[in-house]
């Protein structure tokens, strides 16, 4: 997908014309807020995937009953070091923040906290509710489960989501290390993009119809069997955040999970795991605090040579912190399609 060229939407300006469009459907302007803030902050990462490009299928979801505008996110268990959670068919960035703050406020107490989340959708990028707890000096990790695209290694058809695994770690220097990965070789939008440039796709991204490696992009798109990244180990990773996430919090699993898309008057009923764990709790009193090791980390991995080829050696988290700098500084540019569906949806332009 290229960039749209030469106009940008500032942060500002593209979380206002997010939260009045689901305003529009109905979301209070709170929970608009919220998910608007997700979102915008995706695109000023160039996490494209999870920015704007969502607003269509949320609102598509919000009119069909897939999504409640009106739902209200419910505690269900209460104890001192985990919590459970209804997220009452809302868009789920709404109970992923109020999941993130109760643990944090329980990790300020017992030290390490995990807060569940049942009857969720989709919440966005996973790193975004990471690295939030990051931010306030917390480890913080998010995950998900979501609707099958991807095939079991070994399997020839649709089992399993991309589920996504991040993990966030605060820094002295400011911006924390976050990892945050799809559990897939490639994502959906860059399998469509693919398909929309008639462009060859390499043959471990998916599988076509036939369950065989395809390098069509379209029937790629068509089969829905996109492959788990390094082989085994991304597919038994899937797997893990399916038990961490759906199975432990009593949501659906596998194909039971609708199709977020071709089924929006359906909720999703997917679970999310969120975990706060404070290193202040354990820090000796010599030895430093973990921020600063986070720091020196982060330092030496810079230092590493380049491999041929390579610009640099940058630390997980480091691309896209890099990018939202420059977003900050100069608007986000938002690749072509997206901005031409936002647009249309909305009626907005960009202000730079
Ligand atoms: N909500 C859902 O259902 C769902 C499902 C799947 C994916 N997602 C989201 O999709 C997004 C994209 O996932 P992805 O796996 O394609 O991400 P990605 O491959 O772009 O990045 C994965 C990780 O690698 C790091 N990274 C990337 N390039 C690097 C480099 N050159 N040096 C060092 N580190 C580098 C990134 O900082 C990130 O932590 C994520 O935000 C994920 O949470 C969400």
């Amino acid at each position: 997908m290229s960039a749209s060229s030469g106009s940008r939407w500032s942060l500002a300006h593209l979380e206002g014309v997010l939260a009045a469009a689901l305003g529009g459907a109905g979301v209070s302007i709170a929970d608009a807020g919220i998910v608007a803030a997700s979102l915008a902050d995706a695109d000023a990462r160039g996490i494209h995937s999870h920015g704007a490009s969502r607003l269509g299928i949320y609102l598509r979801r919000l009119d069909a009953g897939g999504n409640r505008a009106d739902g209200g996110v419910r505690v269900l268990i209460d104890a001192p070091a985990i919590a459970l959670l209804d997220a009452d068919v809302v868009l789920s960035q709404v109970a992923a923040q109020r999941a993130i703050e109760i643990a944090a406020e329980k990790a300020a107490v017992t030290g390490c906290a995990a807060v569940i989340v049942r009857r969720g959708s989709h919440f966005g990028a996973a790193g975004y509710w990471a690295r939030r707890l990051a931010e306030q000096g917390y480890v913080g990790a998010a995950t998900t489960n979501t609707s099958p695209l991807m095939t079991a290694w070994g399997g020839a058809s649709t089992a399993i989501g991309t589920n996504p695994l991040a993990f966030a770690f605060p820094s002295a220097r400011g911006a924390p290390v976050v990892v945050d990965v799809a559990t897939s070789e490639t994502t959906c939008g860059a399998l469509l993009n693919a398909s929309a440039a008639g462009a060859a796709i390499p043959d471990n991204w998916a599988l076509g119809e036939d369950g065989r490696p395809t390098t069509d992009a379209s029937a790629a798109v068509r089969a829905r069997r996109m492959l788990p990244f390094g082989r085994h180990k991304g597919y038994a990773l899937a797997v893990a955040v399916e038990l961490l996430a759906g199975a432990l919090a009593g949501a659906g699993c596998l194909g039971g999970i609708p199709d977020m898309y071709a089924e929006p008057h359906r909720p999703m009923d997917v679970g999310h795991t969120f975990l706060a764990l404070d290193p202040r709790a354990i820090e000796p009193e010599e030895g430093g605090a973990m921020a600063d090791r986070v720091a020196a980390i982060q330092a030496e991995l810079e230092r590493q040579p380049a491999a041929p080829g390579a610009e640099r050696v940058m630390w997980p988290g480091q691309p896209e912190h890099e990018r939202a700098v420059r977003a900050l500084a100069d608007g986000i540019e938002l690749p072509e399609a997206i901005a031409r569906e936002l647009e249309a949806l909305t009626g907005a332009a960009p202000d730079r």
